[in-house]
């Protein structure tokens, strides 16, 4: 086996500037040079593939998935195998971003076995690059890191502890809890994780730890002092169908932009106003001669005898 390039390959930006592949370790050189870290979720094929193609640098297939692509009520239903799904058709779309899959719930509470075996459907399965886990869950952290896992950790307003916080509710807000947050990052951290996404934390918590920690927190609701920033894409373009969270920017109104598409087109079909005749397939001429259409009642009368030699004409083209 050769290692030609010794690197993990670069790619080109929208405005062609080549760019190395995003890793693990660069995100900590990213961190080290002061440079933001853009994360965006996707979930499909042309999603992932507009982050990438935007030059975001990590795309999470979030397990957000269950709410705004599936539609249930919280994130706590979805499956190993649909998150799999998921990340394969990202997995197919990203070549510079690094690709991150969220473990779902329940699917690393077990054993630590269960869990190692459950991360490793992802990289091998469908070729997430790391894997997202919530909570301070150090063991677990360490397990992952020795089977060459990457791991992202997510604290504070972790929405797979929904009915154990009694809500989505902002985390850290007392002194001691802001303590205990930086406890455990430092201890997620020092067991190996790659990276913490900080979610629903007071700006100046998140300020503090980001200060603090060797490697490069991702907020969500956590003020500008991370070292990155994360939005899930639905939020982002307007398609959650809920009102947003005060940390939510819309940068664009994709549900206007479709729901008037589908009118438009839904007018169209009723008014015999689409397909127009450029949007039609044509016979050839030597076809046309042979049928007599009747324009009136819109009719086609196919001489009995030359109908075979037609539909060997026929092409879909
Ligand atoms: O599932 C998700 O979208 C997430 C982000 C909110 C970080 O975990």
């Amino acid at each position: 086996m050769s290692f030609p390039e010794f690197s993990a390959g670069a790619h080109s930006s929208p405005s062609g500037v080549s760019l190395p592949k995003v890793t693990i370790p660069a995100l900590s050189e990213m961190k080290r040079q002061g440079k933001p870290i853009s994360a965006l979720t996707a979930y499909d094929y042309p999603t992932a593939r507009l982050a990438d193609e935007s030059g975001i640098d990590f795309v999470l297939v979030g397990d957000s998935l269950a709410m705004v692509v599936l539609g249930h009520q919280n994130t706590l239903s979805v499956t190993v195998d649909e998150m799999l799904h998921h990340t394969r058709a990202v997995r197919r779309a990203v070549h510079r971003a690094l690709v991150v899959a969220d473990m779902p719930f329940g699917s690393y509470h077990g054993t630590l076995a269960e869990a190692v075996a459950n991360a490793v459907r992802f990289v091998k399965e469908a070729g997430a690059e790391a894997v997202k886990i919530e909570g301070p869950r150090v063991e677990l952290v360490h397990a992952f890191v020795e089977a060459e896992i990457p791991v992202v950790g997510h604290l504070g307003l972790t929405p797979q502890s929904i009915h154990r916080m009694g809500g989505y509710r902002v985390q850290a807000r007392t002194a001691d809890a802001v303590l205990q947050l930086q406890a455990d990052a430092f201890a997620i951290a020092h067991a190996g994780a790659g990276a913490i996404v900080l979610e629903g934390v007071p700006r100046e918590a998140a300020e503090q730890i980001t200060a603090a920690l060797p490697i490069p927190t991702i907020g969500i609701g956590a003020g500008p002092y991370c070292d990155g920033q994360i939005l899930v894409f639905h939020d982002l373009v307007n398609l959650a169908f809920a009102p947003p969270a005060k940390f939510v920017r819309r940068y664009a109104d994709a549900s206007a932009l479709f729901r008037s598409a589908i009118e438009h087109y839904r007018e169209d079909v009723e008014h015999r106003a689409f397909p127009s005749d450029a949007e039609s397939y044509h016979l050839p001429e030597s076809a046309r001669r042979i049928i007599q259409i009747d324009r009136d009642d819109a009719d086609a009368v196919v001489n009995p005898d030359a109908r075979e030699e037609m539909n060997q004409q026929a092409n879909y083209r």
